[in-house]
């Protein structure tokens, strides 16, 4: 079973994701702290799209705005030719922190999608066990968050964003608690559960062989406060394969990305 394959048809349809002119500044007991400073860019319908930058400079602030978690404070995102007000059903999200429910199973875990969207549960569960076993978690359906390692939780959180076949998949960094062949395995599923679904995925990462090796398109942030530094398109033949790695064309995308991003994070020169 595959990841592709544990998702029923019919599918829907898949959405564009647009930020526009995106602002945010954090407002603390302490002061003003400016996470974004502006950053506009598109994906289109069905696109894997990469946003690469350095530690701290407000990926995770970005993605939690496009999911409806938090407003920005200027400018828009738009699902669909929608505004994003609050959070969305057709979205589906892979935080950086597993974010599991700690008093409840893995399976009821995977399902609390399902359940608050009020999905036919005989069906969802089905999709739940399949999820749970590609994410190599088979056996541990009713086991506890606390009874499973950092790893084992975030695969469990991936399952949980699959469960209602959302339009939109936003993740952060999903794969960087787990060790460096599960990350592969999991980017290769990924990249197949894509491929046949094509949902829009916004896919968080400091990782640049992993965004050259997903992606349509990488967009490089700067340091914090964020705005764009680039946005390029991979023009790597599908489907990929761990052969891609080794392609000469790849080496030079990583690359140049690699130095974009020492340049945007102040330290050119110093690699
Ligand atoms: N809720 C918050 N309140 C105040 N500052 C925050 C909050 N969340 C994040 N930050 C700050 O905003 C900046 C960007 O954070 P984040 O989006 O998590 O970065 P990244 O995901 O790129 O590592 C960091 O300096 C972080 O400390
Ligand atoms: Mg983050």
């Amino acid at each position: 079973m595959s990841l592709a394959a544990a998702v029923a048809t019919p599918l829907p349809a898949s959405a564009a994701v647009e930020f526009d002119a995106v602002r945010l500044t954090y407002r603390t007991a302490t002061g003003v702290l400016p996470a974004i400073e502006e950053v506009s860019l598109a994906a289109a319908p069905g696109s894997f799209v990469s946003i690469l930058g350095p530690s701290g400079c407000g990926k995770s602030t970005l993605l939690k705005i496009a999911a409806g978690l938090l407003p920005p404070s200027a400018g828009r995102v738009q699902l669909a030719g929608e505004v994003v007000r609050g959070p969305r059903r057709d979205v589906g999200i892979v935080f950086q922190q597993p974010t599991l429910l700690p008093w409840q199973t893995v399976l009821d875990n995977v399902l609390v999608p399902a359940r608050s969207q009020g999905l036919d549960m005989r069906a969802a569960r089905s999709r739940a066990m399949d999820l749970i076993a590609l994410v190599g978690l088979a056996g541990f359906e009713k086991a506890y968050p606390h009874e499973l390692s950092g790893g084992m939780q975030q695969r469990a959180g991936l399952a949980r964003a699959f469960v209602h076949e959302p339009a939109v998949l936003l993740m952060d960094e999903p794969f960087a608690a787990l060790d460096a062949l599960n990350r592969e395995r999991m980017a290769l599923e990924l990249l197949e559960f894509w491929s046949r679904s094509r949902r829009t995925v916004l896919f968080v990462t400091h990782g640049i062989q992993e965004a050259v090796f997903l992606s349509d398109r990488v967009v490089v942030l700067s340091n914090r406060p964020a705005r764009v530094v680039e946005d390029i398109a991979i023009p790597l033949p599908r489907p990929r394969t761990l052969d891609t790695m080794l392609m000469p064309d790849f080496t030079l995308l990583c690359d140049r990305l690699r130095r974009n991003l020492f340049a945007a994070s102040g330290a050119a020169g110093r690699a």
